[in-house]
């Protein structure tokens, strides 16, 4: 590929795309660019999270509200959702029954740091779903993955974890290490962070067996923590195999393993981790597992529960270093126990399978036909295009099939044809209350967008 191109189309023609559909985009959100275009008044750098100025689009639009996987912008644009809040709203937007339980316990309280009815019913459904005896509640994903790691350190006295280049498990510090020519190295562009962070955690390539066994062999790691598929960068399947010997290999050298399913949960009910019978030590999910609410859970074996009893009973008394004030709040565990009662069932989940099955045949279709030397990955409802051949194997080859400026355009193009798609990836969700006719609208779109790049 020479230099000129990006994923095959010459960067002037990407140039050239990104300019005119982003005319389009300001054309279409005059209300969105008065109110929100010029930076908010308030905020830091004009935004409430900083990432809300990362998507592709000139300016971010403001949204009026979100119903199903429908989103309406202040301009009056409807976009088929795809996004769901990048799998915060995998389930759709305001599930009835979630929408419906968050009403009930509005005016009953919302926090009071003790159990409910809600609290206790969901104890049993979350042993029954994910096949592990012992809970803990928590607020985001990341909190979640900080709580197991420092359970799996006091459980094995350990003190460094395992993660996979390119990995992303939230803001735990010492995840953000990567390989850099071989070495690890702290991952670039964090701020304020003083430490070494490969003091704490050890790094290896995805999918590379060897070099696993081989930072295991020291055998100072706590834990292994990855995704059963890594989702956060151009997504990489597992390859045959690879998840026995990792099992294996943590088995052998007394290392835990935690599997985050925060956005592997797309493949089924339980996750991953179910449909593929892998054996975590300790398992955490977010996001959705609320239907939007912010909650995370995280779970894990007897033999974890014994040896964190053990390690308490070895601890003289003070702060764990685990837990916030809001986790576990009434609201949360209201609107997780109808998430998992009544939202994240079998049938959702057959419908999503499905339509995403369907959504990832006409990409590959419109690829083919638009001869793009491109290729499109799916876990469950978890649909990606990357504009780079595959599959890849790994971190390294995840980042550099990357094409920022290519992918901008794509974004745009598919925006203002009415579909919104997840931003830092290329990543398209199904929910169960996606239509048929929504999935043939992106499609169109997808196609649309490719031809324009392809033929200029
Ligand atoms: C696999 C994985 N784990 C954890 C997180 C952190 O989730 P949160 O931002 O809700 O803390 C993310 C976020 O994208 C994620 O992809």
């Amino acid at each position: 590929m020479s230099p000129s191109t990006v994923g095959g189309i010459p960067l002037s023609r990407i140039a050239a795309v990104f300019e005119s559909e982003s005319a389009e985009y300001a054309r279409r959100h005059p209300r969105s660019l008065e109110r929100a275009g010029h930076g908010i008044a308030g905020y830091y750098d004009g935004v409430p999270m900083h990432w809300m100025r990362d998507w592709p689009m000139p300016f971010p639009f403001v949204v009026e509200d979100a119903r199903d996987c429908v989103l309406r912008d202040i301009d009056g644009n409807e976009y088929a959702d795809f996004c769901l809040g990048d799998t915060g709203s995998m389930f759709g937007h305001s599930p009835p029954a979630v929408a419906a339980a968050i009403t009930r316990q509005a005016t009953r309280g919302l926090t009071y740091m003790l159990p409910t009815e809600d609290a206790i019913a969901v104890g049993r459904l979350l042993a029954e779903r994910f096949g592990l005896p012992h809970w803990q509640v928590a607020t985001t994903a990341t909190d979640a993955n900080r709580f197991a790691l420092r359970v799996a350190r006091a459980a094995t006295g350990r003190p460094k974890i395992l993660v996979f280049n390119g990995c992303y498990h939230g803001t735990v510090d010492e995840t953000f290490v990567r390989l850099v020519d071989g070495r690890a190295a702290n991952r670039q562009g964090l701020l304020g962070q003083v430490a070494d962070l490969t003091q704490l955690a050890r790094v290896v390539e995805f999918n590379d067996l060897p070099a696993l066994a081989d930072a295991l062999s020291h055998r100072d790691v706590a834990c292994v923590v990855t995704e059963p598929v890594m989702t956060n960068s151009c997504m990489v399947l597992p390859e045959q195999g690879f998840h026995s010997e990792l099992r294996g290999l943590t088995r052998e050298t007394g290392t835990l393993l935690l599997i985050d399913e925060t956005h592997t949960i797309s493949t089924g009910p339980g996750g991953y981790t179910r449909a593929h019978g892998l054996e975590p030590d300790l398992f955490v999910v977010g996001k959705p597992i609320a239907g939007g609410v912010p909650a995370s859970v995280w779970g894990f074996t007897d033999d974890v529960a014994r040896r964190l009893d053990e390690a308490r009973a070895a601890t003289p008394p003070g702060h764990s270093g685990m837990g916030t004030t809001l986790s576990a709040n009434a609201l949360a565990l209201a609107a997780m126990r109808a998430t998992l009662e009544q939202v994240m069932t079998p049938q959702a989940y057959a419908h999503m399978e499905r339509l995403a099955g369907h959504l990832a045949a006409a990409l590959q279709g419109s690829i083919s036909r638009h001869r793009l030397r491109w290729h499109v990955v799916r876990v469950g409802a978890r649909v990606e295009f990357i504009c780079a051949p595959g599959p890849l194997r790994n971190g390294t080859e995840a980042e550099a099939a990357h094409a920022p400026a290519l992918e901008r355009a794509m974004h745009l193009a598919l925006l203002n044809r009415g579909c919104l798609i997840a931003p830092f990836h290329n990543m398209m969700l199904v929910s169960p209350v996606t239509h048929e006719t929504q999935v043939e609208r992106l499609a169109a779109a997808f196609d649309a967008a490719g031809a324009l790049l392809a033929s200029g």
